[in-house]
């Protein structure tokens, strides 16, 4: 009996011990995304992590896997449903399979600077679209810039017409896809990561990118042009599953929240720098020509391209479009 008694009090100590071990263990953020290091996205996340540390005493550790170590922008969001990865920070063209209003922010000359981005994205409207993945067991936690995407290709793209024939690598993206085809051009979807391999062996002809990702990813040393169009914008969402967000308890949910928020907006101050800074090493590297448009030459593009946008107006709402476009005038 006395064993029995002395084996019970040992296993009822040995739960306790472990119910104490498993209540100091961290929260484990894992925090994948696949552009490099040194871009808006990569520092943010750093950024964060520190962030995180310093305001939750290191109850909640984030760990950064950067350049699609861990997923690629193609299955992170299957990942995180199932638990695998708790953050990531796609790109808004790359919700398409959860829902179609983010498909807005594809429209080719939609913005016409980063300050009308902001403008809307801080309205009634851009604000509740971050909620738009809340039936996929998603939470939208706030948006990032990278910043306006430029065109780079094998050939000189000066008019669209130039465009005609050649094969681009595009997001995941409807919108980006009809975009190409008004140029009679074709699009092929392909993940982030293999976009340098493809256009340095030339099986693809040219990409759409912003200057952090065209100069961090080497675009530019395997693209001999790239014309300075500002034609669509490249920015994220950042995203966790609704079952990892509420299994915070709610002072560590504001801490982290506050970490992100300031976080984000660091990460725009280092967007707005990388578009000026990482265009002119690119300029300076001497491996590729920078096209500036004429305004004639501009005002082809944008009227190749407008037809876009009624193609998708259905999908995405009028109110919408008009609402985001409106931001230009405000
Ligand atoms: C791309 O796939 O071209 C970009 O979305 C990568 C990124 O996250 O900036």
């Amino acid at each position: 009996m006395k064993a029995i008694l002395t084996a019970a009090a040992v296993g009822l100590a040995a739960l306790a011990f472990n119910s104490l071990a498993l209540a100091d263990e961290p929260v484990v953020i894992k925090f994948s995304h696949v552009v490099a290091e040194n871009t808006p996205k990569g520092k943010m996340a750093e950024k964060f992590k520190e962030l995180v540390a310093a305001k939750t005493g290191g109850s909640v550790v984030v760990e950064v896997y950067p350049n699609s170590q861990l997923f690629t922008d193609d299955n992170v969001l299957e990942a995180m449903l199932l638990g695998d990865v708790q953050m990531a920070a796609p790109a808004l063209s790359k919700f398409s399979r959860y829902t179609d209003v983010l498909a807005l922010y594809d429209l080719p000359f939609l913005f016409q600077d980063m300050d009308a981005v902001d403008r809307f994205q801080q309205s009634e409207q851009g604000q509740k679209m971050l909620d738009s993945l809340s039936k996929k067991g998603l939470v939208g936690l706030g948006y990032l810039h990278n910043g306006l995407k430029q065109l780079s290709a094998d050939e000189p793209l000066r008019v669209p017409a130039d465009a005609k024939g050649l094969k681009f690598r595009i997001m995941s993206s409807d919108v980006l896809e009809a975009q190409f085809e008004t140029l009679d051009a074709t699009p092929i979807k392909k993940p982030f990561s293999e976009v340098f391999t493809l256009l340095q062996t030339k099986a693809l002809d040219g990409q759409e990118n912003s200057w952090s990702n065209i100069y961090s990813k080497k675009f530019y040393e395997v693209q001999p042009y790239i014309t300075e169009t500002n034609h669509g914008l490249l920015d994220y969402m950042v995203v966790t599953s609704k079952e990892f967000w509420s299994s915070l308890g709610d002072e560590q949910r504001a801490q982290v929240r506050e970490a992100l928020d300031e976080a984000l907006a660091y990460g725009n101050e280092v967007a707005a720098d990388k578009s000026v800074e990482d265009k002119q090493r690119i300029a300076e590297s001497g491996r590729t020509e920078i096209i500036e448009l004429t305004p004639a030459e501009r005002a082809q593009w944008v009227d190749a391209m407008k037809p876009v946008w009624k193609q998708f107006e259905k999908e995405i709402g009028p109110e919408l479009i008009k609402s985001a476009y409106q931001s230009n005038q405000d």
